[in-house]
């Protein structure tokens, strides 16, 4: 069997990740090591819990008694697992620094004592390159974050980096556009849109909507990662964009219209600070491996929409039940959806 830690696991990707992995690799065991924060979620595993050939371990990644056992018995660590909201980072910075930052120090430092390891790969973002007005990043382009969540996970992907070419810890380093698809948590803009829209509640569009993300469904970001390893080369940085390219303001009409709302729905509201106006990556690395992505957007999205119509069970705890999760959107939206800046 080869012994895959899959850190944050219970999360947005890391359990579609799991999922896949199991799916994919009959000789993999797959070790899912997460904290369960407010985002990590036992139900988002609750098809792979009862799998002989996976296992669930609650911890932080920076408690190295119970993360450097996992790392040294691991012949592939892939490690999710971070603080991931931009808007939480501008109220509160210092998880990020603690998980984003210090919890791969952890993981890197016992990745240095551990026999069978063979990749290491750091997910970063393409929010490392910051704001790109024009064109493209490419993997060699300058890192310019612009808010405390891009900046942790630069000293992550760097210090990742720096293991690999101090230590020769097989680090691979994979820097993915704005995953869709199901089971991300609903403070990210699509799950909060399509079950704000599902409700008949205001869609709380920052600034002047005309930010662009570059939208990757999340099975193409799994694959991707799956081809890295098998084929990625330790030392090395490979971008993995969706190649759709949308400004906020029309991925918002095309939820609206897909979940059969009016564009009444839509409340411009106060901007986020620091917004980076547009994220790009040319992928051109990563299709030299032999990846391309499969989902077209119009239809993962149209699938998305379906799975959280489908799933209220999943979400509708979280938006109705959970008072951290009611007290974030009162903090986060209460003022700006109220007309206030
Ligand atoms: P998420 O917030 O949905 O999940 C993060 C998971 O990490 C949660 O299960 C949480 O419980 C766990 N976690 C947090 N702190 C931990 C700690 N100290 N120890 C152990 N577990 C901890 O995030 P996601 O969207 O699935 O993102 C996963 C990774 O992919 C992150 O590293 C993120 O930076 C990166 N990434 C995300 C996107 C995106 O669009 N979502 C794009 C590019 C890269
Ligand atoms: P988000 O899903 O938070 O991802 P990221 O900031 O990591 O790209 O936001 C995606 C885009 O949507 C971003 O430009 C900010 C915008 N956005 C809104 O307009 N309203 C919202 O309520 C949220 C959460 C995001």
């Amino acid at each position: 069997m080869v012994k895959v830690l899959v850190t944050g696991g219970a999360g947005f990707i890391g359990s579609n990740f799991v999922r896949y992995a199991l799916g994919a690799h009959p000789d993999w065991h797959v070790t899912t090591l997460d904290k369960l924060t407010y985002c990590g979620r036992l139900e988002n595993l609750r098809d792979v819990m009862d799998s002989p050939r996976h296992t669930f371990v609650k911890g932080d990644i920076a408690d190295a008694v119970v993360s450097a056992p996992l790392v040294q018995a691991a012949d592939i660590v892939v490690h999710f697992a971070a603080e991931t909201h931009v808007d939480r980072s501008l109220q509160s910075a210092g998880e990020f620094i603690h998980t984003d930052v210090f919890g791969t120090f952890v993981l890197l430092e016992a990745a240095r004592q551990a026999p069978r390891l063979r990749r290491f790969i750091q997910v970063s973002t393409d929010e490392v390159y910051g704001s790109v007005p024009t064109g493209a990043s490419r993997e060699t382009d300058e890192l310019r974050p612009r808010n405390p969540y891009s900046a942790s996970k630069a000293g992550a992907d760097r210090l990742a980096y720096s293991y690999f070419a101090t230590y020769q810890v097989p680090v691979v380093v994979t820097r993915a556009s704005n995953n869709y698809g199901p089971y991300q948590f609903p403070e990210k803009v699509i799950p909060l849109f399509i079950t704000n829209a599902l409700e008949d509640q205001p869609l709380p569009l920052y600034g002047d909507g005309l930010n662009v993300r570059d939208w990757l469904h999340v099975d193409d970001h799994c694959r991707a990662v799956d081809l890295i390893l098998e084929k990625g080369v330790a030392g090395e940085v490979y971008n993995i964009g969706g190649g759709n390219e949308v400004p906020n303001v029309d991925l918002t009409k095309r939820i609206l219209d897909l979940v059969g709302k009016p564009e009444t729905l839509i409340r411009p509201v106060a901007d986020r600070l620091g917004h980076d106006r547009r994220y790009a990556l040319d992928t051109a690395k990563l299709r030299a491996l032999g990846w391309d992505p499969v989902h077209v957007f119009a239809d993962g999205l149209a699938a998305t929409v379906e799975w959280y119509r489908a799933n209220p069970w999943w979400w509708g705890p979280i938006k109705h039940q959970d008072p951290a999760f009611q007290a974030y959107y009162q903090q986060q939206y209460a003022a700006r959806t109220a007309g206030q800046p």
